[in-house]
């Protein structure tokens, strides 16, 4: 489909690059069709991530992403989830592309500036767990 989920992680809001890295998105032809600036509590990163439970690095992970602000929107374009993964670039920011959003903003694996989605099925359900009908347009 064309939408995907994102948030814009605890470590970029800090470094004041939310402007930046929502300039970006746009910028890539996303309209934005969802957006929040909010937090995540332990508990909630910790569902959030439900998938990466059995992971060595889960717990830091969970601290991470409840460890300040974030910002999470719903992005709409063609082929979002793969349009959007493109523009994040790898997980890893010494793996990310030139002119991706982690080469420029993350700095290391796990504070890495932003999420994507990784599926339709994803993207549904992560948009789902921060937005209500009525705060999407
Ligand atoms: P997201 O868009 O945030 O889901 O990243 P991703 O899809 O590129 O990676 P993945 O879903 O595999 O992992 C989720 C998040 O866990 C990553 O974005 C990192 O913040 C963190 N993470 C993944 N692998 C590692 C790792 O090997 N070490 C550490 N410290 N963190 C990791
Ligand atoms: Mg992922």
């Amino acid at each position: 489909t064309n939408r995907t989920f994102t948030m814009i992680k605890p470590d970029a809001v800090a470094a004041g690059h939310i402007g930046a890295i929502l300039d970006m998105i746009t910028k890539s032809g996303f309209k934005i069709v969802a957006l929040k600036y909010t937090a995540l509590s332990a508990e909630k990163a910790g569902q959030f991530y439900e998938v990466h439970k059995e992971r060595p690095f889960y717990q830091g992970l969970v601290d991470f992403m409840s460890s300040g602000p974030i910002v999470a929107a719903i992005l709409e374009k063609d082929d979002a989830i793969a349009e959007f993964r493109k523009l994040i670039g790898a997980t890893n920011p010494a793996d990310a592309a030139e002119g991706t959003i982690r080469k420029k903003y993350a700095k290391s694996i796990g504070e890495n500036a932003v999420h994507g989605s990784d599926s339709d099925e994803n993207a549904e359900i992560e948009g789902n767990f921060f937005f209500s009908a009525f705060e999407r347009f």
